[in-house]
């Protein structure tokens, strides 16, 4: 049984690239049915949500985010119907399922495109941005041309082989810019809506949405792409009020506005999300030379903006960022997944770094992942051939695996009880134990100063307040804290020392306190 949307106060994602996650007909590219066997082992870490990237046919020419068909399954993961048993598996185990709606471009290869591309006029010469002359290029859009005998360049939306779909322009300047409430764009949108009812139909509980962000055309403040999620708002509400919609936006401003439940804090544009774990002086160091304040400051402002909904999703990576484990190592990590799995939204863990799973160095590009290639490799389950991924020979594996003797598995992981999966574990059960901690609960910053640790917060929600502590560096810290801590609920790495407004903290650690 479904029950409305407030299952995100507590949910804890747990995004799975289909490709790299489990094989089960030896063909060396996971599939669902390999999710679905693998989703106990999500459970017993504690998910309780699952986002799929795109998993439709494709020619996978950007890893499925290059759609050819919306309403099918992608042969290599099985067919409509095993994933319709994938939703169902996982509402058997009161899981949520997001699937990935690409709603800004399809693949060139798609049917629509291939009608568009036709000089004579159809159903379809007005689902793509074109111009109307092959001599005039989409401003500031890149473009294809010159590859059919229609007389117009196409504006693309990412790679040149995502011609980018027609929702309109916010303003007009030239004849063939169509008006969002022109003819082409309201068949678009019409469209999408189509394919976000038949798989909420078949039983999903939602989308997370691509470039949500990009779908109108000059529209520099986000005002007509935040009506036209209005609108699929409005449709949603009307036919699927529990659908639950995640953004890749990464100005929660506008998309909570435009009726998105959350929406990810992104490892570009301005949000210093990569002062934390990826830089050349990560807060989450041990070396302790990092810089936390700038993130924060960018964070409280769209807290604010966001009216403290906290509804910012703070991913721990995923199949675009370099793996967490890149740039951080160790006991580093858990402290980061203190901090992941304290933050208001609901937190994403990105398959393998719950093991700390490497990103590979040196790989070729795989289906248009150039460099994210080496974070997208196969799952590590366990010491088997092929670390129990797939039973294909190991030069058919869909990416090379991490090779190194000392990879770390879920086996030896989940074995060693002071692992990083064990950690995990103990923070999302005390998350799921602690309304103030969940995606809901309040946030204000008691310490996050320039070049300095520790960082720490306050969670609230009802009567409950958590302050949480989270120092990375290898030295003692010590800051000043009108809070005197009471219970602890969680330690890692010693004991804190509060005395005359002062709390002095160990090297490596993080811990959360009742106040
Ligand atoms: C964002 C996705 O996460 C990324 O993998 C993809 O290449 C682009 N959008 C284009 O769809």
């Amino acid at each position: 049984m479904k029950s409305n949307t407030s299952w995100l106060d507590n949910a804890v994602f747990y995004e799975i690239y289909p490709q790299s996650f489990n094989d089960t007909n030896g063909d060396g590219i996971g599939d669902f049915n390999g999710i679905i066997e693998k989703l106990d082992y999500i459970k017993s870490l504690g998910c309780n949500a699952v986002w799929l990237n795109p998993c439709f046919e494709s020619p996978f020419g950007d890893a499925g985010y290059d759609v050819s068909d919306y309403y099918s399954a992608a042969p290599r993961y099985g067919t409509n119907e095993d994933l319709k048993r994938l939703f169902e598996e996982c509402h058997k185990r009161d899981m949520h399922i997001l699937l990935d709606l690409v709603p800004g471009h399809t693949s060139v290869e798609h049917n629509w495109f291939k009608e568009s591309m036709k000089s004579e006029k159809n159903t379809y010469s007005d689902r793509y941005i074109w111009t109307d002359s092959i001599w005039e290029e989409p401003q500031g859009m890149g473009c294809i041309r010159g590859i059919s005998d229609r007389d117009g360049s196409c504006a693309v939306n990412f790679f040149s082989h995502q011609p980018a779909l027609n929702y309109g322009f916010y303003k007009c300047d030239r004849p063939w810019q169509q008006p969002m409430d022109g003819e082409g764009p309201r068949a678009t949108l019409e469209e999408m809506k189509n394919i976000m009812r038949f798989w909420l139909s078949m039983g999903c509980d939602g989308f997370r949405v691509d470039m949500a962000g990009s779908l109108v055309k000059h529209d520099e403040d986000g005002k007509g792409t935040i009506k036209l999620w209005q609108n699929v708002r409005e449709f949603l509400d009307r036919e699927f009020p529990e659908a639950v919609m995640v953004s890749e936006w990464g100005e929660p401003d506008k998309s909570l506005q435009g009726g998105f439940h959350m929406d990810f804090l992104l490892h570009f544009g301005p949000s210093h999300y990569n002062d934390l774990f990826r830089c050349e002086e990560p807060f989450f160091s041990s070396r302790g030379k990092g810089n936390v304040s700038e993130f924060v400051s960018k964070y409280e402002e769209n807290y604010e903006k966001s009216e403290k909904k906290g509804l910012i999703c703070i991913p721990s990576g995923n199949h675009d960022m370099d793996r967490l484990a890149r740039s951080i190592k160790g006991d580093e990590l858990k402290i980061a997944f203190a901090f992941l799995l304290s933050m208001p939204g609901a937190p994403f863990i990105y398959y393998g770094d719950e093991i700390g799973m490497r990103y590979v160095e040196g790989l070729a590009s795989v289906e248009g992942g150039y460099g994210r290639t080496g974070s997208r490799s196969p799952m590590q389950w366990d010491n088997t051939v092929n670390a129990g991924f797939s039973s294909a020979p190991k030069e058919k594996l869909y990416i090379k695996q991490d090779e190194s003797a000392d990879r770390p598995t879920v086996q030896s992981q989940t074995a060693d009880e002071n692992s990083l999966w064990h950690e995990i574990q103990q923070l999302i059960r005390i998350r799921q134990a602690h309304k103030a901690l969940q995606s809901n609960g309040e946030i204000t910053f008691v310490y996050a100063e320039k070049n300095a640790y520790p960082l720490a917060y306050m969670r609230s929600a009802e009567n409950e307040k958590i302050l949480v502590i989270i120092n990375p560096a290898g030295r003692e810290v010590c800051f000043e804290c009108e809070y005197a801590p009471k219970e602890k609920i969680y330690s890692f790495g010693g004991e804190i020392n509060a005395a005359e407004g002062k709390i002095s903290v160990p090297p490596c650690f993080s811990g959360f306190y009742i106040i």
